[in-house]
């Protein structure tokens, strides 16, 4: 995928190299809200994730055009048990939180989540109180398909998370 320039930002392909400073921008305050990058997130746990995600789908960084500050993480993922549908996930460094960057950045990457992993349908959900996620996924024109029950590997326990949802066209 080659990188996706916006107004403000630049989304590109996460590499090797991207590790150990993506994992320095986690928070406890970002995990919380994250079902599976649990602290410490480290440079190994962040290198192994890039590997596997680039095998599966579009692990993104995301950088401010000016002066090239990593602002944060934008991913999106083919459905293990649905080719056809892909989920995607976003987080904002704390420093960098309320500009719409995220919006932005996920914004210009759905319709290259469309056309390259070829799915139908993209999917996002978060915990029911986490405002400033829908807000983004309302942006990108998804729509409420209810709560499911799931899994958050980084509290070791099932948690309600409400999902959005687009279709292709
Ligand atoms: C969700 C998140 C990625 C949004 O990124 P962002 O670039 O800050 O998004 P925006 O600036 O477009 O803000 C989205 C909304 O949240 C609000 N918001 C964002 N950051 C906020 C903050 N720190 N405090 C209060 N409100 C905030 C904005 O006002 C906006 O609301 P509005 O549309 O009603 O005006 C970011 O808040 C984040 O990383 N949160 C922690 C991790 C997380 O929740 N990830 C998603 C898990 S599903």
């Amino acid at each position: 995928m080659p990188p996706i320039r916006t107004e403000r930002l630049v989304i590109r392909l996460a590499k090797a190299g991207d590790a150990a400073p993506v994992a320095g921008l986690m928070s406890k305050a970002i995990s919380v809200r994250l079902a599976s990058w649990p602290l410490p997130w480290t440079e190994e746990r962040m290198a192994a994730r890039i590997a596997e995600w680039r095998g599966i789908g579009l692990p993104c960084v995301v950088e401010r055009a000016g002066d090239g500050a990593l602002i944060g993480w934008v991913h999106a993922l083919r459905a293990r048990e649905d080719p056809d549908r892909a989920s995607m996930g976003w987080w904002c460094a704390e420093a960098h939180q309320g500009h719409g960057y995220i919006r932005e950045a996920a914004a210009a990457l759905l319709p290259v989540v469309f056309d390259r992993l070829g799915v139908s349908v993209v999917e996002a959900g978060a915990q029911p109180d986490n405002h400033a996620s829908f807000a983004v996924m309302r942006a990108l024109g998804m729509k409420p398909v209810g709560v499911r029950t799931t899994y958050a590997a980084a509290r070791g326990r099932y948690e309600p998370t409400l999902f959005h949802e687009i279709r292709r066209g």
